[in-house]
C-alpha cells in the first residue's frame, strides 16, 4: 500500500473513498456541501458511537462516516481499530484510493494509529494461495490541515516492518530454515547499511555455545546465530548498549521429547521472536532513530534424530554453566541462554529477549497479554511503558528464588525443565535470569500473542508481528538523552 500525507481537503484529493470520523457530542467539522453528513447523523442512519459506520455518496465518491466515540477515549489503539473497521468496509466496497480525513486536534499518536491500523488490517499472506477477495486498497491518503508527514512516515515504517515479521512467521519451515532466515537478515542489513555477522553451526559450537549447539545438532538444517548492529548515534555511541535477543526456532518438533501431533504444525511460528527482533532493528534503521542497538537471533530447528541431544545429556553453555537437558522440548531457553551470554560478552548493558517460550504463559494469559519477567524494576517499567504506548498488551509475571530453586540440577548445575507442570513460564524465566545475571534484563514470553490472536486490525489466523513496534518504541525511549 502506498501511503501519502496531504494538506488538500479530502474531497479534492481524487480519492474514490473518503473516511470522515465524528466524535460523540461534536458536529462534523467539514461537512459535504449541503450538509449531507449532518443529515445522515440526524436521520439516525449514522451514529457517533465508536466503530459505527454509514456510507453515502457525493460527486461520484464514497464517503464513509465512522463514529469515533468519546474524544478523550480516542487513543492510538482506538485509532488503529477505527482505521481497521473503515478499511475493511472500504475494501469490500471496492475502494482503490482511500483518504482519511484526520479529525481536528488529535495527537500524532492518533494519526500514527490511523495509518498503522490501516496497513496492518490490509495485510494478507499470499505466498502460497491468493486471497479469495482480490479487492485491495492501493493508496492511503492522510488529509490534515497541518503537515502530518512525520507521523505518517513513522507509522508506515512500523506497520510495514510488522507485516514483514508476519510474512516470516507465516512462512513454513521448509521454506524458512535458519540459513534462509539468515540470508533474509543479511539482505535487509545490506539494504539498510547495517553491520551484520552470521555464525554457522560449526562456529556456534566452536564459540562455546554448547546449549545452543545441543538444540541444533539433531537437525539436518544448519543453525545460524544472526547479529545485526545499528548505530544511529553517528558513532557517539554513548549510553548503555541495548541488545534485542530473539528466539528463532524455525521448527520445534520437541526433539526426542517429541510433541504430540495435534498442533505440532503451529511450531513453524516458533521463530516469531527472532522475526520481531530482525524487523525491529530494520525499522530503527529506516527511521534513522538516534540509538545504538544490537540484535541477536538464535536460529535453529529442534528435531529428533540419531544425532539429537537426548534427555539427560549435560551440555556446557557459553558462560560455563553445565545444563542438564531433561526435556529436549525446553529448547528455546537453551538457545537464548547462549545468546544472552554472547550479548553480555559483546558489551550489552540492557537486555530484552523475545520468545515463544512456554505453553504455560498461554495458560496464564491466553492470547491477550504477553508475559514479562525482569530482574530490574526500572527496566521492567520502561518495557511496560513502551508496550502500553504501542498497544501490545504485556503483563509482568513474578520471578522468585523458589522458581530458581526448582531448576537446580542433580548432575549438572541447572536443569532446563522441571518434571512438575508448575509455573513453567516462570521457571523458564528463572533459567534465562541465570544467564542475564545482574544486567538489567527483560524477558517477553510471546507464545500466546505471536499468532492466532483476535484483534480488529489483525487477520484471525497466522502471525501477528507482535513485538516489532514494542521493541522499536523501547529502543527509541531508552535511547533518549535523559537516560544516558
Ligand atoms: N515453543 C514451545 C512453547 C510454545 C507453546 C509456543 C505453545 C507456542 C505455543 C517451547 O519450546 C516448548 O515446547 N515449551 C515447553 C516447555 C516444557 C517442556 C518445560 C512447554 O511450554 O510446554
Ligand atoms: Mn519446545
Ligand atoms: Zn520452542
Amino acid at each position: 500500500m502506498n501511503v501519502e500525507p496531504t494538506t488538500e481537503s479530502a474531497l479534492d484529493t481524487g480519492a474514490d473513498t473518503i473516511v470522515v470520523g465524528v466524535f460523540e457530542g461534536e458536529d462534523i467539522a467539514h461537512d459535504l456541501p449541503g450538509g449531507a453528513l449532518q443529515e445522515l447523523l440526524q436521520s439516525g442512519e449514522a451514529r457517533r458511537k465508536f466503530k459505527r459506520l454509514a456510507v453515502t455518496h457525493h460527486d461520484g465518491k464514497r464517503v464513509i462516516l465512522i463514529g469515533l466515540g468519546q474524544r478523550e477515549e480516542f487513543d492510538a489503539e482506538r485509532a488503529r481499530v477505527a482505521a481497521a473497521v473503515a478499511h475493511g468496509r472500504a475494501r469490500d466496497l471496492g475502494a482503490a484510493t482511500l483518504c482519511w480525513e484526520v479529525p481536528h486536534h488529535v495527537s500524532d499518536d492518533v494519526i500514527e494509529g490511523l495509518v498503522n491500523g490501516t496497513i496492518l488490517h490490509a495485510y494478507r499472506f499470499e505466498r502460497y494461495k491468493p486471497s479469495e477477495n482480490s479487492r485491495q486498497v492501493k493508496t492511503l491518503l492522510v488529509s490534515a490541515h497541518h503537515d502530518v508527514s512525520e507521523p505518517v512516515r513513522v507509522a508506515t515504517i512500523l506497520a510495514v516492518a510488522q507485516n514483514r515479521a508476519r510474512d516470516l512467521g507465516n512462512t513454513p519451515s521448509n521454506d524458512l530454515p535458519p540459513s534462509v532466515l539468515a540470508a533474509y537478515a543479511e539482505e535487509l542489513a545490506g539494504r539498510l547499511g547495517l553491520r551484520h555477522t552470521v555464525l554457522g553451526e560449526g562456529a556456534i559450537r566452536e564459540e562455546g555455545m554448547g546449549a545452543f549447539a545441543a538444540v541444533a545438532q539433531g537437525s539436518e538444517q544448519s543453525a545460524r546465530l544472526i547479529r545485526l548492529d545499528y548505530d544511529g548515534t553517528g558513532g557517539a555511541g554513548n549510553g548503555p548498549l541495548l541488545a534485542l535477543v530473539g528466539k528463532a526456532v524455525t521448527f520445534d518438533s520437541g526433539g526426542i521429547s517429541i510433541k504430540p501431533a495435534g498442533s505440532m504444525h503451529e511450531m513453524k511460528f516458533d521463530m516469531c521472536g527472532g522475526a520481531a527482533v530482525i524487523e525491529a532493528i530494520g525499522a530503527l534503521a529506516e527511521l534513522q532513530a538516534p540509538v545504538r542497538v544490537m540484535g541477536l537471533v538464535g536460529a535453529t530447528e529442534n528435531m529428533p534424530s540419531g544425532q539429537a541431544v537426548k534427555p539427560g545429556d549435560i551440555v556446557r553453555a557459553l558462560d560455563g554453566t553445565t545444563v542438564e537437558v531433561n526435556n529436549t522440548d525446553a529448547e528455546g531457553r537453551l538457545v537464548l541462554a547462549d545468546c544472552l551470554s554472547y550479548a553480555r560478552r559483546e558489551g550489552a548493558a540492557r537486555l530484552v529477549d523475545v520468545a515463544t517460550l512456554t505453553g504455560g504463559i498461554v495458560v496464564a494469559l491466553g492470547s491477550t497479554y504477553a508475559g514479562l519477567m525482569s530482574n530490574d524494576d526500572a527496566w521492567a517499567t520502561e518495557v511496560l511503558g513502551a508496550a502500553d504506548r504501542t498497544g501490545e498488551l504485556t503483563w509482568r509475571m513474578p520471578l522468585h528464588r523458589d522458581y530458581a530453586d526448582m531448576i537446580k540440577g542433580r548432575y549438572g548445575q541447572i536443569i532446563n525443565s522441571t518434571t512438575k507442570r508448575e509455573a513453567t513460564a516462570l521457571t523458564a524465566g528463572e533459567f534465562l535470569h541465570h544467564f542475564a545475571g545482574e544486567v538489567p534484563w527483560a524477558h517477553l514470553d510471546i507464545a500466546g500473542t505471536a499468532y492466532d490472536v483476535r484483534r480488529p486490525y489483525f487477520p484471525d489466523k497466522g502471525a501477528t508481528g507482535f513485538g516489532v513496534r514494542l521493541l522499536v518504541e523501547l529502543a527509541r525511549a531508552a535511547g533518549q538523552p535523559a537516560d544516558m
